[in-house]
């Protein structure tokens, strides 16, 4: 794996350029008043303009090119008429794939002015995910990922959700190894230099269980709590770390 990895991190980086490009782009007209099914379509648009491809689009029946997810919405958010108002919080998570290679990302957006209670829980679930990601080097355990994320969220009275993990991706959209976002330091196996993850904690401000609803896909805690999530793609190197969808405007 660690031979020759450069080819993969320099495609990786492009479709994740792509990706988080476009949450750019939503991050411009995400205000109240505006639909779900409106932010699908600028990510649509923006990621054929750069002639690459949105992978969650019929990826396994899926019908929409992001997802977006609204408030108690965990994850797997299907684009709608649903209007997005003051107050609500909502992630899109946008996966570009170009020229063989896969770049996913996520980041919460927040609708007008949201509550101290929102704001603390999308705060917390960022710094998890940014603490995480600066651990990551050749050697380390998928443990110390997972217990790092986990205490750091706990610390602050939210919970980690076990049903979703981050994964591994390149050639293809989701493959092994599962990221876990909680678990014990020292545990689990080692990453290595070359591999390509990601990294995507979603965090409830009440208990971490969740339900999917009837559409198959929509995932929402059981108890109706607020949830978040950030993404990243990242690569392992011999020392640290290199992010992959990082972008101009943001995170
Ligand atoms: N982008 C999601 C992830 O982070 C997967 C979405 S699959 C979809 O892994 F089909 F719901 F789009
Ligand atoms: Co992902
Ligand atoms: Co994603």
């Amino acid at each position: 794996m660690s031979n020759n990895y450069k080819e993969s991190f320099e495609k990786t980086k492009i479709a994740g350029s792509i990706a988080a490009g476009a949450l750019d782009e939503v991050n411009k007209i995400a205000r109240p008043g505006i639909s779900t099914a409106e932010i699908d379509k600028i990510c649509y648009e923006y990621i054929n303009d750069y002639k690459a491809y949105s992978a969650p689009l019929f990826y396994r029946g899926f019908p929409k090119s992001c997802c977006t997810s609204a408030n108690h919405v965990v994850c797997h958010g299907m684009p709608s008429d649903k209007i997005l108002k003051e107050g609500d919080i909502v992630n899109v998570d946008v996966t570009a794939f170009k020229n063989g290679w896969h770049g996913d990302t996520s980041r919460m957006f927040k609708i007008g002015n949201v509550s101290v209670k929102a704001e603390k829980l999308i705060k917390t679930t960022y710094d998890s995910m940014m603490k995480a990601i600066k651990l990551v080097k050749d050697g380390i355990h998928l443990g110390d990922i997972g217990s790092t994320i986990q205490s750091h969220v706990e610390e602050q009275g939210f919970s980690v959700v076990q049903d979703f993990c981050g994964h591994g991706i390149g050639r293809t959209f989701h493959k092994e190894p599962n990221i876990l976002h909680y678990g014990v330091k020292g545990t689990g196996k080692k990453i290595s230099t070359g591999m390509i993850f990601t990294i995507e904690p979603m965090i409830n401000l009440g208990d971490y269980k969740t339900k999917t609803l009837n559409d198959g896909w929509t995932a929402v805690t059981k108890d109706k709590s607020l949830s978040a999530q950030f993404e990243h793609t990242i690569g392992v190197t011999k020392d640290g770390y290199e992010i992959f969808t990082l972008s101009n405007t943001n995170n």
